[in-house]
């Protein structure tokens, strides 16, 4: 039975929760693997519109068990905000199973998190100043704090001195910030413990298991390849690993457990925060895109830069992933347009780059090389089947197919659950 990863095969907000919440119910788990409220999933449920930042998109499915993983930094405050906010709309969250080796952002993290990108001035990343990336630090420093930690305060206190001891030397004497008390951050952790720990299991146990009993798992991704830590525009990246990889260390679950992996891909691009983004556009086309396709943050609000498809980005999308099949969205918001430009390749300094470059100079060099393809004017909110489509969208589809290296399996065109056009089934055994 299926375990299938959905990941992001750009800068982000491609459109994962639609694409997970379309799948909710068909699968018995929904697992969120990396990242943490860093994420922003918008869902539409009829007149109904959900955000959700740390949850998994998959919690607004009934009868599906939503997993936190390991992989995943927890804000727990932010946790039971999210939680309350869904019980209040009548969501059932009941059955959330929290990784205890899952790790836990602390007050400290979000400090660090805005000093840093204070400090670094005109280089800062943009990141969305939840602490992310300095919870993963101080994983990968062996200094972290994990769920399991917060069941015992002694180990906790003497945890959380160990991670605020370079910390403190650092906020008082280079940031000019008042030093964190050992006990404030004990205070602040354990407030919500107790409301956690009947969450708290052995999820990576939980989910082999449920794989055994020929369930359906499903692994969604936040963030995306572009931002992932490895193989994105590092250093304008996020601090996890948002590719296909991460499903498997970020939940437990071996590789060879995998059936299929999708990618959700924009019919355009859009990236939010600082970085290389070859095919952006400043002119009157890129406030185009963003106003027809309402492209703000829903976690900071911030305007998405936007530009045209770049299919040497998805084309390495698939490639790092393994994708088996795309889910492309949006398609609707490029309806009305004249010709809509591709790009199928970079001029770098005069060299053409059909692959991305693989130093972080040429990428920053790399010129957009467009295909310009035959635009329509037909509404296509309402198609349902590709047949459905206009020509020139579904020449579209199909060029992008081609230049993309796979498949098209599903179509979004537009925001709502309904509004989406199934080509292949999304949910199959390995081919
Ligand atoms: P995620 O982070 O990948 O889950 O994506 P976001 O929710 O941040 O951003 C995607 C936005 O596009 C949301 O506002 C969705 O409601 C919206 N959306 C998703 N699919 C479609 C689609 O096919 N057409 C249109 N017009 N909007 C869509
Ligand atoms: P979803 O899951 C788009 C970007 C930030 C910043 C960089 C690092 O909704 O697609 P971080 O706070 O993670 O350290 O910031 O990554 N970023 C996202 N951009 N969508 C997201 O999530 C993002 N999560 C992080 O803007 O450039
Ligand atoms: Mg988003």
């Amino acid at each position: 039975m299926p375990a299938v990863v959905l990941v992001g095969a750009q800068w982000g907000d491609e459109g994962k929760g639609k694409a997970t919440d379309l799948l909710g119910d068909r699968v018995d788990y929904v697992v969120k693997f990396n990242g943490g409220n860093n994420a922003g999933h918008t869902v539409v449920i009829g007149d109904e519109k959900y955000a959700l930042h740390l949850l998994p998109s998959g919690i607004l499915s009934p009868g599906v068990t939503p997993v936190i993983s390991n992989g995943v930094v927890v804000d727990i405050e932010v946790l039971f905000e999210e939680l309350d906010g869904l019980i209040e709309r009548g969501v059932d969250v009941s059955r959330l199973l929290v990784s205890q080796g899952a790790h836990v952002i602390a007050g400290y993290h979000r400090t660090v998190d805005k000093v840093t990108e204070r400090f670094l001035g005109k280089r800062r990343i943009g990141t969305t100043g939840r602490g992310i990336g300095p919870a993963y630090a101080d994983k990968i420093n062996r200094v972290g704090l994990r769920v399991a930690d917060l069941f015992d305060e002694k180990i906790l206190a003497e945890k959380i001195e160990g991670a605020l001891d370079q910390k403190n030397h650092l906020l008082v004497k280079v940031y000019n910030r008042r030093a964190i008390e050992v006990q404030e951050t004990v205070d602040e952790l354990l407030q919500h413990a107790e409301r956690l720990r009947p969450m708290v299991a052995d999820t990576g146990l939980a989910l082999n298991q449920a794989l055994d009993r020929g369930e359906t798992v499903l692994f969604e991704g936040g963030q995306a390849t572009m931002l992932d830590v490895d193989h994105g525009t590092y250093p304008f990246v996020t601090s996890s690993n948002a590719t296909a990889g991460g499903a498997v260390t970020g939940s437990g679950v071996g590789p060879t457990r995998v059936d299929s992996v999708i990618g959700v891909v924009k019919a355009y691009t859009t990236r939010v925060g600082e970085g290389p983004f070859p095919t952006e556009l400043f002119d009157d086309m890129g406030a185009y895109l963003q106003k027809a396709g309402g492209e703000f943050g829903v976690t900071t609000g911030r305007a998405r830069r936007c530009g045209w498809y770049d299919a040497v980005i998805s084309r390495y999308a698939a490639r790092v992933n393994g994708l088996t099949d795309l889910v492309l969205t949006k398609l609707d918001v490029l309806t009305g347009l004249e010709k809509v430009p591709v790009c199928v390749a970079y001029d770098v300094d005069g060299e053409r780059y059909d692959e991305m470059p693989i130093d972080q100079t040429a990428f920053h060099h790399a010129k957009p090389i467009y295909e310009e393809l035959d635009g329509w004017w037909e509404d296509i909110s309402r198609c349902r089947t590709f047949e459905d489509l206009p020509v020139n969208a579904q020449r579209y589809v199909r060029r992008l197919e081609e230049i993309s290296g796979c498949r098209v399996s599903a179509i979004g065109v537009g925001p709502r659950r309904d509004e989406i056009i199934g080509i292949h089934d999304l949910i199959h055994a390995r081919a």
